[in-house]
């Protein structure tokens, strides 16, 4: 049985390296509450094109039960304006995005689907603040948005990569190091059969 102190552990390790590689600090919560107006205004157009961009495509639709998009839409909404309005760099927020993390692996939304949806975020806010701002002060919101939102993505990424690798290794009984082998077998045997036709 995995210890969960080392769980902890495993997570503040991800979380430390997403935080030093995005450079994101408290400087750009304190950023996006400088666009918390601006951003009540567009939070409703970005929440339904986020949707009806996870709807038109069939892998992603398939992700949602029967009536859930207005429960879906409330989420969103109150997410995004909760990072440009109240959110900081503290234990309460990573705590909490951790708890929408596992939210998302436990209904299957794999990493390619979050960093996809992510870049189609951004893409809107971009142009929301670069009209709102301008190019410098509006680029300085925007980085600052992209710094927490792929955080909230790889943070759920690097969970679903460890929550994987960890089941494996409780059904089967291997340790990190012989699951760490038998991916990287796979992973020859898979390029192999993919790209050496
Ligand atoms: C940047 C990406 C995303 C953000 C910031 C985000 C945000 C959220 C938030 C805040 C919740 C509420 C979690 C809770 O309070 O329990 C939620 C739930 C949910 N999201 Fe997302 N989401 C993202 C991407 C996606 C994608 C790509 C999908 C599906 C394709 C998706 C499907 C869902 C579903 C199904 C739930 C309900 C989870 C449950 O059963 O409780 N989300 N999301």
């Amino acid at each position: 049985m995995t210890d969960a102190s080392e769980v902890k552990q495993k997570f503040e390790e991800g979380l430390n390296t997403i935080r030093a590689l995005t450079g994101l600090t408290q400087a750009d919560f304190d950023t996006l509450k400088e666009a918390a107006p601006q951003a009540a205004e567009w939070v409703d157009e970005l929440v339904k094109l986020f949707y009806d961009t996870l709807f038109a495509h069939p892998r992603t639709a398939a992700i949602f039960r029967e009536g859930e998009r207005a429960e879906r839409e409330k989420t969103l909404r109150n997410w995004v304006l909760h990072i440009f309005t109240e959110a900081n760099d503290n234990d309460e927020f990573w705590k909490e995005q951790a708890r929408i993390a596992f939210a998302h692996i436990r209904r299957h939304v794999t990493n390619e689907i979050m960093v996809g949806i992510a870049v189609k975020t951004l893409e809107f806010v971009h142009g929301k603040v670069i009209e709102a701002f301008g190019p410098e002060k509006g680029s300085q919101v925007a980085i600052s948005f992209a710094r927490v939102l792929f955080s909230v993505v790889g943070l759920t990424a690097h969970g679903y990569d460890a929550m994987s690798t960890l089941a494996f290794m409780e059904s089967t009984g291997a340790d990190a190091d012989l699951t760490d082998m038998l991916i990287q077998q796979s992973v020859n045997t898979i390029q192999d059969m993919l790209l050496d036709e």
